[in-house]
């Protein structure tokens, strides 16, 4: 039976964890998705739609599901934006917002109102909390790629760009590049193409060598 952990990882901003051990075994696969609780509560990740009754109860244990005020994610994927949809429904107030491109090319015509389209360096005031929307297209794959950077606690929000196996605590003070090398080594998912932006921070060089 699949159970879901709730873990403030900063002030006011919590790890909602399932893990899933059937995923890419023997270590299996753990699912994030987090929770930034402030005047206007903001989720990074709704999770697969099949997981959203096991997200939700988690997100009670902080907040009211209808309290959510916008509901994000870093790239448009079945684990990052699957139950948006659900989420919409069931937080009446609630918004998906995502950069313009991906509005643009996805999420004008998925989601079931209208996202909230974010230019490049773009700030949400959340009241108490401030996410700063940057766009890193195929980085760390997914035209429509981006990363979300809470400004009050200095928390990066950056969904498959440091990818671990198994099931992790939610903090750690050890290496997170090498594990998230391990992890693309397997998966091979990550945007290792010419075109990429080449300025992105955080691109491990190792990629480049490799891609050679
Ligand atoms: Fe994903
Ligand atoms: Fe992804």
């Amino acid at each position: 039976m699949q159970t879901t952990t709730v873990t403030e990882i900063a002030d006011g901003i919590y790890r909602i964890s399932t893990s899933v051990p059937d995923v890419a075994p023997p270590a299996g696969f753990t699912f994030n998705q987090f929770l930034v609780d402030a005047d206007e509560p903001l989720l990074f990740h709704a999770g697969h739609r099949r997981m959203f009754p096991l997200i939700a109860e988690a997100v009670t244990r902080v907040r009211p599901v209808e309290d959510l005020r916008w509901i994000t994610f870093g790239h448009v994927e079945a684990d990052e934006c699957g139950a948006m949809n659900a989420w919409l429904a069931a937080a009446p107030h609630a918004e998906v917002a995502h950069g313009v491109l991906g509005c643009q090319v996805s999420l004008d015509d998925m989601c079931d109102r209208p996202p909230r389209p974010l230019a490049d360096g773009e700030v949400i005031d959340l009241g108490g909390k401030r996410v700063r929307h940057l766009d890193t297209p195929h980085v760390p794959h997914g035209w429509e790629a981006r990363v979300l950077y809470e400004e009050t606690t200095g928390t990066l929000l950056c969904g498959d760009l440091f990818t671990h196996m198994g099931d992790g605590p939610a903090l750690v003070e050890t290496d997170v590049v090498g594990p998230a090398i391990e992890a693309e080594l397997l998966f091979r998912a990550m945007t290792r193409a010419p075109a990429r932006p080449r300025s992105c921070p955080g691109w491990p060089t190792w990629s480049r060598r490799r891609s050679r």
